[in-house]
């Protein structure tokens, strides 16, 4: 039985808000917990992947408490203070929060055991495990590197220095947070620039953050055993959250929609770059600052879209947003290639492969290739499918807007991991003109 169907649309119309951003929120909640004293959040996704690591820094020690008006107290442990888990940490569906606090366990001498749902039981902690090891924590995996996993920490850390395989915020996150309570300077050298928030929210709570540079590649290092200091922080609204607005409106005739508050940091904008090359009438307003961030407003009309190479040197900006971008290049004229994506399959799904089976039971011309995909777009696509979402959030949202511009309705299997993410996606979505039932 599909969960939802979403229905050719005209007319998108609106002035609205997405959810806080899912990275940054994660990383308000640990950052807050390691702070010294009471921090305030304001828009804090609440998201499930989000809740998970709310819970699992009350696990920790630190005190969280939401009030009626959804602002978020977080009163901190300090570095250093982590109180050991009494039972299994289960990050449900979370990459980033499984990864984040993977290292800040791992030089804390506690032992904390990791596990997840079914799609994140099957993705690789090894990246996260082998650089946390060497800096003295002992963590058994299942076989593959796969979730369970025991992190026995340890209250005497080594600092590295660490040459980052692949460009992941998530390893670099990891790291730089282990390093916190590590005596001495922890470094990461990053193979390309990924998403900056942990350095920019470290720097906002006190820390001294060093950018670098060696052999052309970025490095970032921390040094041991800073005091955070506690920050009133609002959110800024997901960019990879917007995507799904955007490229809504711009599929869909007649449309106009207004996104406020949206996060602009140039380490998440690839794809309003790639889709302003595309044609897409988009434009960014009223830039400001919000506790260190980029943010500023979207409006977004109905474009003619056309297909275009897209640069593998842009991946990591824009690495969560292929999906979207699948779907904008499928109703675009000509071929968009997106190549460089080899990190695409480990994610909540293998996207490539889900992406391009949906793409090809919607009628859509799709090649699946090792490292990416090339769709070739044509302004009507058929629809009439219902695509296979394998757990995962971002497959979902995209072929439900993929519908409000093809021939016949588009169903998906299953709408529950919307809510890791973007809690009230189809409601926002139908306020605005959308026809999702
Ligand atoms: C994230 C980093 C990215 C991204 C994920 C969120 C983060 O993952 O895909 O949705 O918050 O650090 P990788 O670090 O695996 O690239």
């Amino acid at each position: 039985m599909p969960k939802l169907v979403s229905c050719s649309a005209r007319g998108l119309k609106g002035d609205v808000r997405v959810p806080g951003d899912k990275s940054i929120s994660h990383r308000a909640l640990i950052l807050g917990g390691l702070a010294t004293g009471e921090t305030t959040v304001e828009g804090l996704l609440e998201g499930e992947d989000v809740l998970a690591t709310a819970k699992a820094m009350t696990r920790y020690g630190a005190h969280l408490a939401r009030d009626d008006t959804g602002l978020w107290r977080i009163r901190g442990i300090g570095v250093g203070g982590l109180a050991e888990p009494e039972d299994v940490i289960d990050m449900g569906n979370s990459g980033t929060g499984v990864r984040l606090l993977m290292g800040l366990a791992a030089t804390h001498p506690v032992m904390s055991v990791f596990t997840g749902d079914e799609s994140l039981r099957r993705r690789p902690m090894a990246r996260v495990a082998r650089p946390l090891e060497s800096m003295g924590a002992q963590i058994l995996t299942r076989p593959g590197g796969r979730l369970p996993a025991t992190v026995v920490g340890t209250g005497e850390a080594l600092p590295i220095t660490y040459q980052m395989p692949v460009a992941s915020a998530q390893v670099k996150s990891a790291i730089l947070l282990a390093g916190l309570n590590t005596a001495g300077r922890t470094t990461v050298i990053e193979p390309a620039p990924s998403r900056d928030h942990t350095e920019r929210m470290l720097a906002h709570f006190g820390c001294a953050v060093h950018v670098g540079e060696q052999d052309g590649k970025r490095t970032v290092s921390v040094n041991g055993y800073p005091t955070l200091r506690p920050q009133s922080m609002v959110v800024p609204g997901d960019p990879s959250s917007a995507a799904f607005l955007v490229v809504a409106a711009l599929i869909t005739p007649d449309s106009e929609l207004t996104i406020r508050g949206v996060g602009l940091n140039p380490l998440r904008t690839g794809l309003f770059d790639t889709l302003i090359e595309m044609g897409a009438d988009l434009t960014m307003t009223n830039r400001r600052d919000a506790a260190g961030e980029p943010v500023g407003d979207l409006v977004v009309r109905s474009s003619a879209l056309r297909g275009v190479d897209v640069p593998p040197e842009r991946a990591p900006s824009m690495i969560d947003e292929y999906p979207i971008l699948a779907v904008a290049a499928a109703v675009a004229e000509g071929t968009t290639r997106m190549t460089g994506l080899a990190e695409l399959r480990v994610k909540e799904s293998d996207r490539i492969a889900a992406m391009a089976r949906g793409l090809e039971a919607c009628g859509a011309g799709v090649e699946e290739l090792e490292d990416g995909l090339a769709v070739s777009g044509s302004a009507a696509v058929p629809g009439g499918a219902t695509v296979t979402t394998h757990l995962d959030h971002r497959i979902a949202m995209s072929f439900l807007v993929l519908g409000l511009a093809s021939t016949a309705p588009v169903a998906i299997d299953d709408d529950a991991m919307i809510n890791t993410s973007f809690p009230g996606f189809a409601a926002l979505l139908n306020g605005v003109g959308g026809r999702i039932r």
